[in-house]
């Protein structure tokens, strides 16, 4: 959910690095935005250290740099909102000032009893600007610096705070960045990384300058050395004795004890994250397929064969993920009774607490997800540790706390994925979980061929015809109220997939099902020209998808099958190649196709659709 940045170093435009920095994590949340610049001394003298505060409504895209007046500063912090608590409007974006003005916070997650806490501070005589979670967080620290310093004060406010979090605050007048993580990420970016030693596990880190910020992009033209915040840890910025140095402080929420931590050196590429001639990062993720499925391959034999043999010896193995990347894991369930004869469990990470009484030191917990940062995830690995459950990690981002806190790593190595709407990062996750499948079967290289030959097809089907053709469908049905997908066997999580894909960026009501299961309820939403999209085998289960596709026909559906054969009750007909049991990967490459095409007909930015985020990092 929203993207947080901060800065404090030796440049002097940090309005101008927070807003550049906002735009890269835009994804993160974009119904508001705001930021506050510490002005040091004029020649008056009068704005010591002064806040200027911006705040606006609307995605920060929309507004040209040039919109903005940047003092000189070499200190300010900003934020991207996802509204959680509190219309979207110009009082309930970030920044949040205390009640006096001198304390400056943004955040990231839920403060769960804010409710209680906003009381408590009201009886104090604080007055409230907003309707928002965050504003007791700057009240409090407020209040705790009568009687302490930022450090202590910033370190007792989030022993107050119930919920996940993440929050930067800064004081008028004070040279300083102070930042406390409990659930939701935060990173320290070290530009001009001076190490002491080769020892990278250190407590007090010096640099010409530091950003703290939500994700990484956000930073990543400045520098790739980071660290990796904790639960329960906070960091403090300030100038160092050293002239033009500053220096970063590692401590724990709970007892303020120093702690070390350790600088990493990230293998990001900024370039990657730009969308280059294509309109959309959306399109150009889903051309980006060509690639990524066989870098997903491209896994440490070792590591698959661990994992695998965790599953063999595991008594109960669960896939977690939500959206997407739960429909990835719920093709788990098809692909290892077929490839493996083994049966899995699969479960939505919300969902995940409540198979806590199965939970022993033999299960074993295999979560899928992009960002590596999703909160329902992150719940359950808590409960996992909690049992003593090994914890395995399909991840895309590195460094994420899925990656950090999985006993074992598979990366999906697609790369960062900035569209909302999830495209390379899926087929890659579904490669990996077919790749697995295989293993466990004892068959990694047989698996292996069968998914770079499916590659290889991927490759060649994706051009711009194909996108024209999807186009051409897209128009046709741009218009229809609501849509339903079916498929059978692997291809029904696939259906629920596409389901998802067209909701988010096209907003057309769209179901997917189980073939067969039409005819028990969904068939009485059919009517004249409702679209159905139906993926159709060409061998097993074939005969029995077309029974369910001539029922829809029969009433007066608009056929479109997505199959590598063509059938006489297609009205559209979408091909795609026969890959055996990597069909479902390639049968969504056209659906998301269809979605972005369907967004950009209606209107809708496919990259940012609306009510949603790139990364859910609230409960
Ligand atoms: O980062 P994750 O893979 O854990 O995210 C999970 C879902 O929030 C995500 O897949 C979401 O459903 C996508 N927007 C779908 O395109």
């Amino acid at each position: 959910m929203c993207g947080i940045i901060s800065y404090l170093g030796n440049r002097k435009n940090a309005g101008k690095l927070i807003v550049d920095g906002l735009k890269k994590l835009e994804y993160r949340g974009y119904d508001s935005f705001g930021f506050v610049e510490a002005v040091p001394s004029t020649s008056s003298g009068q704005r010591n250290g002064k806040f200027k505060l911006t705040k606006k409504v609307g995605k920060i895209s929309e507004f040209p740099s040039s919109t903005f007046h940047f003092p000189l500063s070499n200190l300010a912090l900003g934020h991207t909102r996802w509204a959680t608590h509190g219309k979207v409007n110009r009082a309930n974006a970030h920044p949040h000032l205390s009640a006096d003005r001198k304390v400056a916070v943004i955040h990231n997650g839920i403060v769960e009893n804010h409710a209680a806490l906003r009381k408590e501070l009201q009886k104090k005589g604080v007055q409230f600007a907003s309707d928002t979670d965050t504003e007791v967080i700057p009240n409090l620290i407020a209040e705790f610096l009568k009687r302490g310093n930022l450090r202590e004060a910033v370190r007792k406010t989030a022993k107050k705070l119930k919920g996940r979090f993440a929050f930067v605050a800064m004081v008028e007048g004070e040279k300083k960045l102070i930042a406390a993580r409990n659930g939701s990420p935060l990173i320290v970016g070290i530009e001009k990384f001076f190490p002491k030693s080769d020892d990278r596990l250190i407590s007090k880190i010096d640099g010409s300058a530091f950003f703290i910020a939500s994700d990484v992009p956000a930073f990543l033209n400045f520098t790739r050395d980071v660290v990796y915040l904790d639960d329960g840890e906070m960091v403090e910025i300030e100038p160092s004795p050293k002239k033009d140095h500053f220096h970063a402080h590692f401590f724990e929420i709970e007892n303020g004890d120093e702690i070390k931590k350790r600088v990493i050196s990230i293998d990001w590429k900024a370039e990657k994250a730009e969308k280059g001639d294509f309109a959309h990062f959306m399109l150009k993720e889903i051309f980006e397929q060509k690639e990524t499925i066989e870098r997903a391959l491209n896994q440490d034999e070792r590591q698959i064969e661990k994992v695998a043999g965790l599953i063999r010896k595991s008594f109960g193995t669960f896939f977690i993920g939500c959206g997407t990347a739960g429909k990835v894991c719920a093709t788990a369930e098809y692909l290892f009774a077929k490839i493996a004869r083994r049966h899995v469990n699969v479960i939505f990470g919300s969902e995940f607490d409540t198979q806590e009484p199965f939970l022993t030191e033999r299960t074993l917990l295999i979560a899928v997800s992009q960002s590596g940062e999703t909160a329902d995830v992150l719940e359950a690995y808590k409960i996992a540790k909690k049992r003593g459950v090994q914890t395995v990690g399909v991840v895309n981002t590195e460094g994420s706390s899925v990656a950090r806190h999985s006993d074992v790593v598979l990366p999906v190595n697609a790369g960062m994925e900035k569209a909302v709407a999830s495209t390379k990062a899926t087929t890659a996750q579904l490669a990996i979980l077919t790749l697995l499948a295989y293993a466990v079967a004892g068959k990694l290289d047989e698996g292996r061929q069968m998914l770079a030959e499916a590659a290889s097809q991927i490759n060649d089907l994706l051009n711009p015809r194909y996108s024209e053709h999807l186009e051409k469908i897209a128009r046709k049905i741009k218009n229809v109220e609501s849509l339903y997908i079916i498929g059978k066997a692997a291809d029904y999580p696939m259906a629920l997939e596409a389901a998802i894909k067209l909701q988010e960026v096209s907003y057309i009501h769209a179901e997917g099902f189980a073939a067969g299961e039409l005819k028990h309820g969904p068939l009485a939403l059919i009517s004249r020209g409702t679209p159905l999209i139906a993926f159709v085998p060409t061998g097993e289960y074939r005969a029995d998808v077309l029974s369910n596709v001539a029922e829809v026909q029969a009433r007066g559906g608009r056929i479109i099958g997505v199959s590598a054969e063509n059938d006489d009750l297609f009205d559209e007909w979408i091909r795609v190649p026969n890959v055996g049991n990597a069909q479902p990967i390639v049968n969504i490459i056209p659906i998301q196709l269809l979605a972005y095409h369907l967004a950009v007909l209606r209107k809708n930015n496919p990259d940012l659709p609306r009510n949603l985020a790139k990364s859910v990092t609230v409960k």
